[in-house]
């Protein structure tokens, strides 16, 4: 034995992994490892301490979970940002991060389903006030932030039902109030609407959605102004909800098409609505596209394009009608996801919302026959011929 000739169960181990290098990859690849070697002491603790770029421990960090957050940084315009293994890890490390017990928060009755029950399950737990507002009402939101909150949250559009809030003006007020603006940027996506340049301080995304694109990773990010992306790092990286490595891989592996994407779906999901709103089995039609969206304005003014999501009421109060209509739909996956190539469609009173009772799906404006339509990137004329001919069969 000697350390020039190891023995082969010490080659097995060590063999051609003595340099800690990358190769000169052309692809990001996947860093499968769990910590990060040092020969000397001091670098590791210099890089331990933040004091030299690096990596330690991949609860932490990790190469390829770094290339997705600069990637989506550099997209936000933020000036840091931080990753996680879900949306909704991002949004509770995010919450929990800037509220302690006594603490207020302003935010509206429609936000994701997981997101509101944060507000409503949750909250009361650990002494936090949450105050839900009417979304659409800007005057009341406006008026409740006056009275001071540590975190105003917003999302627009909203989930499900697209409705827009004005992220301009109300971060204004809330700022004016010394409150921290978090606004979830999941429908619109950095190519639609960056939510920092309309003042936000924090851009959430559940990246599982459209930064991915392909409904096969799940991931969560935040972005913004850097000291509080670095006190939200500390909090995950203390309570461990890490992006894995290879979900990071297929991430930034979808991010790469997202314009492209964004651009067909925008154009998608602007063809059906019209389509529909001029249906006689749709009661209605929610989509910030359509100028007779309540605040088509405000989503004009603040955004690129309208986004890929919307949602139509059957002309129906039973629920058996929505039993009957998503079946005969081909070019749409009935699943409880939205933001991928392919077209999805779900009722919220089975998929996003239905940690929600029916009551609470009723105050927050969603009706039971309501369709969450996530456009994909197919022909648009395949989509509304799918539809016209699921919706005819419903009529006959
Ligand atoms: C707007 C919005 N935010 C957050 C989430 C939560 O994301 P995840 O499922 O990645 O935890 C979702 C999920 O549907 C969503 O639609």
């Amino acid at each position: 034995m000697s350390l020039d000739k190891p023995e082969a169960a010490t080659r097995a181990v060590w063999g051609g992994e003595e340099k800690y290098l990358m190769e000169t990859v052309t692809q990001v690849p996947v860093v499968h490892s769990v910590s990060f070697g040092y020969e000397d002491v001091d670098d590791w603790k210099a890089v331990a301490l933040g004091e030299k770029p690096g990596h330690i421990y991949g609860r932490n960090t990790n190469p390829t979970v770094s290339v997705f957050e600069e990637k989506l940084r550099q997209l936000e315009g933020a000036e840091a940002a931080t990753s996680f293994s879900t949306g909704m890890a991002a949004i509770s490390n995010t919450l929990f991060t800037l509220l302690s017990p006594g603490d207020r928060c302003v935010s509206v009755h429609d936000t994701y389903g997981g997101t509101n029950k944060i507000f409503i399950e949750f909250f009361p737990r650990f002494g936090i006030e949450a105050v839900l507002c009417d979304t659409t009402d800007f005057a009341a939101i406006e008026k409740e932030l006056e009275k001071g909150c540590k975190v105003f949250y917003m999302e627009s559009p909203t989930n499900p039902t697209c409705k827009i809030m004005d992220i301009e003006r109300l971060a204004k007020k809330a700022h004016a109030a010394g409150a921290c603006v978090v606004v979830d940027n999941t429908f619109a996506t950095p190519i639609n609407q960056n939510p920092l340049s309309l003042g936000a301080d924090l851009v959430i995304h559940s990246a599982t959605k459209y930064l991915g694109g392909h409904a096969d990773a799940l991931g969560g990010a935040v972005c913004g102004k850097k000291d509080l992306v670095e006190a939200i790092y500390h909090y995950r990286e203390i309570n461990g909800a890490t992006l894995h490595p290879e979900a990071a891989y297929l991430l930034l592996r979808g991010m790469k098409t997202l314009a492209l994407r964004i651009e067909r779906q925008n154009e998608n999901a602007m063809k059906v609505a019209r389509y529909l709103a001029g249906h006689s089995f749709i009661s209605r039609v929610f989509y910030p596209g359509l100028e007779d969206h309540e605040h088509h304005d405000v989503a004009a003014r603040q955004m690129r394009g309208f986004g890929g999501m919307l949602s139509f009421q059957l002309a129906s109060d039973n629920f058996d009608a929505i039993r009957r209509f998503l079946p005969r739909l081909k070019f749409a996956h009935r699943a409880a996801n939205l933001g991928a190539v392919e077209t999805i469609v779900a009722p919220p009173a089975t998929g996003s919302h239905v940690e929600l009772t029916a009551e609470e799906r009723a105050r927050a404006g969603i009706p039971e026959t309501l369709v969450r339509y996530s456009a994909g990137i197919e022909a648009s004329e395949d989509l509304i011929a799918d539809l016209e001919n699921a919706l005819s069969t419903m009529t006959t």
